[in-house]
């Protein structure tokens, strides 16, 4: 046993468990977030992608404490109220059927969008080609990122800077 310390959605916590138990498990059993599922354990359906530094990674195939001092994002740690633009999209589009790989298609769907902010459908369909829906929601999750991704192009641009207010 060991103790690590993680950053998971911005807030730290320290859990004592066995370095090589999979980060999904630790995920889920240990801190609680159950929002990240467990599909095949073998790096081969997606159903268990978290970002780690912003990159889309299998969490049931890398020891815990191989991830200590990244930054690790889960579903819940995407938006306070299910409102990212990825988000609102799977809903209006009515992605899901039975839900069990949509966490893990929305995550490699933000990841995408991050790299590729205006992918075609080629784009779409090589960069989530690793996620397995036994339901068949494919052409719903393509419609779906087009429309997140039209809706941050639109979205106003924060300024780099703020202008500075003058000292009196
Ligand atoms: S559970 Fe991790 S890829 Fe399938
Ligand atoms: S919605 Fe059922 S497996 Fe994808």
């Amino acid at each position: 046993m060991a103790s690590l310390k993680l950053t998971i959605n911005n807030q730290a916590h320290t859990i004592d468990v066995d370095p090589d138990m999979p980060l999904l498990w630790a995920i889920r059993d240990v801190v609680g977030l159950t929002g990240t599922k467990f599909g095949c354990g073998i790096a081969q359906c997606g159903a268990c992608t978290v970002h780690l530094d912003g990159n889309p990674t299998r969490s049931c195939s890398v020891p815990v404490s191989a991830v200590v001092g990244q930054k690790i994002t889960t579903i819940e740690g995407l938006s306070k109220n299910a409102d990212h633009p990825v988000q609102k999209a799977w809903i209006e589009h009515q992605v899901p059927q039975c839900g069990y790989c949509q966490s893990g298609q929305i995550m490699s769907a933000v990841a995408l969008l991050k790299q590729t902010p205006k992918p075609t459908d080629a784009d779409i369909d090589t960069a989530m080609q690793g996620n397995i829906c036994r339901c068949g929601t494919y052409g719903r999750i393509r419609q779906a990122i087009h429309t997140a991704s039209a809706e941050m192009q639109s979205a106003p641009k924060m300024p780099k800077s703020t202008p500075k207010i003058g000292k009196r």
